[in-house]
């Protein structure tokens, strides 16, 4: 009889499931009593499929190997299933060939999960992760720019001045316009969530990359300060939310009926020497560096989450405790001196 399905329980399929925020989705899905299917690269990875094993004990996940650029591939994980979300995108940062590397493999490996939901007849609605890299890249001088869901970052400039960097926002930004393109000729109940920079406590056996990042000038490790304050010259700003309220804020949107179109989730604006000053302040004993001269005090942009908030969405966590979780896991990890 282990095929009949509990009544009334609900579907979820999770694309990309070994890395740091899907695999937080999935434990949340699983504790609101969803059963999920999920997928990875590579079933025989135990470093990036354990923690999801450890996740089967709260409830119905079954895990599936399938790969973006494989066509077919995830016919069978999101049959049943009502909703989709797809997390997975090629993160190949030190590629010298980014086109081939990020963005053509992110954009095909988008529509051929978006054309799998198009003809499984139980998908309701598809919840694809963006990034603010999607929205806040241009040209603009000044500050104070407030940039919501109606901008889009300029693939343009990325692809013809080819700034430090450039790849993955390109294909983040391209990914999800095919995405719309799709959505929109194929009839699909599309929403793109928009993270900011994500850090907090990770399930994953690996420390993500977003969350070294965040703590770049508390580990004092220069190649990582150096990337954040790329990532403010690049962006405009260094924003920043809590995995916790990133995956609340997919499941959100998710079950929101009214819910449509994008959805930037950002907790909080900031720019390196402010998020320095502050750290400074709450942590001495980790001699943050404070001057800065090459960089604005100030962040040129600030991104809204007004549009979720209006929806109905509440933050669970600030600046505050955003840093002080992820200090206790990097701690907690050896990552970062008690
Ligand atoms: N973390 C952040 O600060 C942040 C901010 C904004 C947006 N986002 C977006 O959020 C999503 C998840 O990010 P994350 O930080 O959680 O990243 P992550 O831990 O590095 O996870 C990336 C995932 O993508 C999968 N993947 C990469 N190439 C693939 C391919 N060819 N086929 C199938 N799967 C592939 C990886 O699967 P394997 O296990 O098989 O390698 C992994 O599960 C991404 O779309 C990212 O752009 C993240
Ligand atoms: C998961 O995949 C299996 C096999 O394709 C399918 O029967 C089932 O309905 C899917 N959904 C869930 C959440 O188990
Ligand atoms: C954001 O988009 C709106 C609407 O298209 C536009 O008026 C505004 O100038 C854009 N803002 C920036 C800072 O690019
Ligand atoms: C970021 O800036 C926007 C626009 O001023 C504001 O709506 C939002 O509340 C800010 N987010 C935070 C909490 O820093
Ligand atoms: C965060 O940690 C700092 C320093 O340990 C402490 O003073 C502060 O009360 C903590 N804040 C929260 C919200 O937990």
């Amino acid at each position: 009889m282990a095929n009949i399905k509990q009544i009334g329980k609900k579907q979820a399929c999770v694309i990309g499931g070994s890395g740091f925020i899907a695999s937080l989705l999935i434990k949340q899905l699983l504790q609101k009593g969803y059963a999920v299917n999920t997928t990875v690269r590579d079933l025989g990875s135990i470093n990036k499929i354990a923690h999801l094993l450890v996740l089967k004990n709260l409830g119905e996940l079954k895990i599936f190997r399938a790969d973006l650029t494989v066509e077919g591939d995830f016919e069978a994980p999101i049959s049943g299933c009502e909703l989709v979300f797809q997390f997975a995108t090629p993160m190949n940062f030190g590629s010298e060939d980014p086109e081939n590397d990020m963005i053509k493999p992110a954009i095909s490996g988008v529509l051929n999960v978006l054309k799998t939901c198009a003809q499984t007849k139980e998908v309701k609605r598809v919840i694809l992760t963006s990034s603010t890299d999607a929205v806040t890249i241009n040209q603009l001088n000044g500050k104070g720019h407030v940039m919501d869901e109606s901008n889009w970052t300029d693939v343009e400039y990325l692809t013809t001045a080819k700034p430090h960097g450039w790849g993955y926002p390109a294909s983040k930004t391209l990914a999800e316009k095919a995405a719309w393109k799709f959505a929109e000729e194929n009839h699909i109940d599309l929403i793109t969530v928009i993270p900011s920079l994500t850090a907090g406590p990770s399930i994953t056996a690996d420390i993500p990359f977003s969350v070294v990042l965040a703590a770049s000038l508390m580990k004092g490790n220069d190649f990582y300060i150096k990337s954040l304050r790329e990532m403010q010259l690049l962006s405009g700003s260094i924003s920043i939310t809590h995995v916790e309220d990133i995956c609340r804020a997919h499941i959100f949107v998710a079950e929101k009926e009214s819910a449509s179109g994008r959805y930037i989730v950002c907790a909080h604006n900031t720019s390196v020497p402010e998020l320095a000053k502050f750290l400074s302040e709450r942590y001495p004993r980790y001699e943050i560096p404070t001057e800065f001269h090459d960089i604005p005090s100030k962040a040129k942009l600030v991104i809204s989450s007004e549009k979720l908030i209006k929806e109905g969405f509440s933050f669970k966590y600030g600046i505050e405790e955003i840093i002080n979780h992820s200090v206790e896991y990097l701690r907690s990890e050896g990552a970062l001196l008690n």
